[in-house]
């Protein structure tokens, strides 16, 4: 998905309470992250807007959830957009991290130390091409770093449209 550079994104992003730019210092740490650390900890690469975590995260304050994308003005979005539905039911952001990472490099970000129990990918850049493949978040080299971190009993909720 392409998206125009957004000006504002970095400034609003340091200052929100719930954005981690260098999410790899909390390697090992991801429990201990959140102001009720005994929940379970849920996982979304690729948020984009954020508007699917902003709903389910605000929804249910029983689990825990980290929301991850790569580029920065989507995570503008997305901290817009969770700031407004967090709002609407006058609650707090205190069980939702966004994290700047590329998946790529995701074990160096999560552990397995950092039990997570469920994974979303929803709609993933689908990198038809040859030799871009390996980008896919649910390409194969990408899905064996995860079971790193997945709770064996764990799941991975992935939607994509080929
Ligand atoms: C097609 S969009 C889908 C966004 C959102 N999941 C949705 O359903 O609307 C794919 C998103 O994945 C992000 N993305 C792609 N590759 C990534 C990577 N290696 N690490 C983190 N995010 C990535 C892109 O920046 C983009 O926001």
């Amino acid at each position: 998905m392409r998206i125009r550079r957004r000006p504002w994104a970095k400034k609003e992003l340091e200052e929100a309470s719930f954005y981690i730019d260098n999410p790899s210092v909390n390697i090992e740490k991801w429990k201990e992250s959140f102001k009720i650390s005994d929940k379970p900890i849920h996982l979304e690469l690729g948020c984009g807007k954020g508007n699917f975590i902003a709903n389910l995260a605000s929804t249910h304050q029983e689990n825990n959830y980290i929301a991850a994308d790569m580029i920065e003005a989507m995570l503008g979005l997305s901290k817009r957009n969770i700031e407004e539905k967090y709002k609407e039911k006058n609650l707090t952001v205190d069980n939702l991290l966004l994290i700047r990472m590329n998946a790529e490099r995701i074990l160096e970000v999560f552990s397995e130390k950092d039990i997570i129990d469920r994974i979303y990918i929803n709609f993933c850049n689908p990198w038809p091409r040859g030799k871009h493949k390996k980008r896919r978040l649910t390409h194969t080299r990408q899905l064996e770093k995860y079971k790193t971190f997945l709770n064996k009993n764990g799941r991975r909720n992935i939607f994509q449209n080929r």
